[in-house]
C-alpha cells in the first residue's frame, strides 16, 4: 500500500488546491499527471510544481477526456488515482437571483466529473489500489437561497461519486462471479472553504478558522492510499477544522 509509484491524475490542477495536492503526491513518491484547460495556467503550474507531467484538456468534452484517459494509460501504464478538482463557486443575493449563467458554470463541475469518472473508471478498477476523490461542500448539508445552484451541483456530484463507489464495489468485492477483494474506493471530501499562504498574507487580520488549508487537503489525498479500500469506499470525509 501507499501512494509511492502510483499514477495519479489531478483533474483541474492549476488552482492552489491542485498545486498543493500535486506537491504532496510527488513528495510521497507518486507520478502526477496534472490536467487543466488553460495552457498559460498549466505553464505556470509546471514552473511551480517541477516533476509533474501536464496535459491540456477541456474536461467538459467527453471525447477529449476519453482520449486523455487512453493516452495516460498508454504513456504511464496504469492509472491509480483520479482527484477531481474542477468546481468553482457562484452565489447570488437569493433564490430568484440564481441565474442560468451561474448554473451553467456550476454544472460544469458536475459534467467534468461525469466525464472523468466514466473515462478513467476501467483503469481505476484495474489498478491494485484505485482511488477517486472529489471536494464537496458543507453547503450540501445546509443549502442557502443565495447558494442554491452551487449546493445543487455539489449534491449531484456527491450522488454521482456514491454511484461510482457502487460501481467499484460491484466490479470487485460485490462481484459474485469473480471473487475478488475490494481494491478501488471513491470518496467525497467535505470542506467549507480552502485557504492558502497567499490568502493568509493578503488578509493577516482574518483567522480563517473554518477554512481547510490546501496542504492539509494534499496530505489527506496522500492518505487515501494508506487506508483499506473496503472501509474507504463510499465514505464522506470532513476536512472542516
Ligand atoms: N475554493 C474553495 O474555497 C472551495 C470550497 C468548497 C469546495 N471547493 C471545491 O474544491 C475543488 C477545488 O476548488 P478550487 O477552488 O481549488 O479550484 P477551482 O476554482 O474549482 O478550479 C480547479 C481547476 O479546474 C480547472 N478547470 C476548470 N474548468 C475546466 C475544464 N473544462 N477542463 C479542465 N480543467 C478545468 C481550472 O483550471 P483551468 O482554468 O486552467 O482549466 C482550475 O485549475 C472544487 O471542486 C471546488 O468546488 C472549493
Amino acid at each position: 500500500m501507499g501512494v509511492s509509484g502510483r499514477v495519479v491524475v489531478v483533474a483541474g490542477a492549476t488552482s492552489a488546491s491542485g498545486v498543493a495536492t500535486s506537491r504532496a503526491l510527488l513528495s510521497a513518491g507518486a507520478v502526477v499527471v496534472a490536467v487543466g484547460s488553460n495552457v498559460e495556467r498549466l505553464s505556470a503550474f509546471e514552473r511551480s510544481v517541477p516533476g509533474a507531467s501536464t496535459r491540456a484538456c477541456d474536461l467538459s468534452n467527453l471525447s477529449a477526456v476519453t482520449e486523455l484517459a487512453a493516452s495516460v494509460v498508454r504513456d504511464f501504464g496504469s492509472v491509480d488515482g483520479l482527484i477531481h478538482l474542477v468546481g468553482g463557486w457562484r452565489g447570488a443575493s437569493g433564490l430568484t437571483a440564481q441565474s442560468d449563467d451561474d448554473w451553467s458554470a456550476m454544472e460544469s463541475g458536475f459534467t467534468t466529473l461525469r466525464n472523468t469518472s466514466r473515462a478513467f473508471f476501467d483503469a481505476l478498477v484495474a489498478s491494485e489500489a484505485g482511488r477517486l476523490a472529489i471536494v464537496s461542500s458543507s453547503a450540501v448539508d445546509r443549502p442557502t437561497a443565495g447558494g442554491a445552484s452551487y449546493a445543487a451541483a455539489k449534491a449531484a456530484a456527491e450522488s454521482w461519486v456514491r454511484s461510482v463507489a457502487d460501481g467499484f464495489r460491484r466490479a470487485q468485492s460485490g462481484n459474485k462471479d469473480v471473487a475478488s477483494e475490494q481494491r478501488a474506493a471513491a470518496v467525497r471530501f467535505v470542506i467549507t472553504a480552502f485557504v492558502d499562504e497567499d490568502m493568509r498574507r493578503s488578509s493577516p487580520e482574518k483567522s480563517f478558522a473554518s477554512f481547510t488549508d490546501v496542504d492539509a487537503f494534499g496530505a489527506a489525498v496522500v492518505e487515501l492510499w494508506a487506508a483499506e479500500a473496503a472501509g474507504l469506499n463510499d465514505s464522506r470525509i470532513s476536512l472542516v477544522p
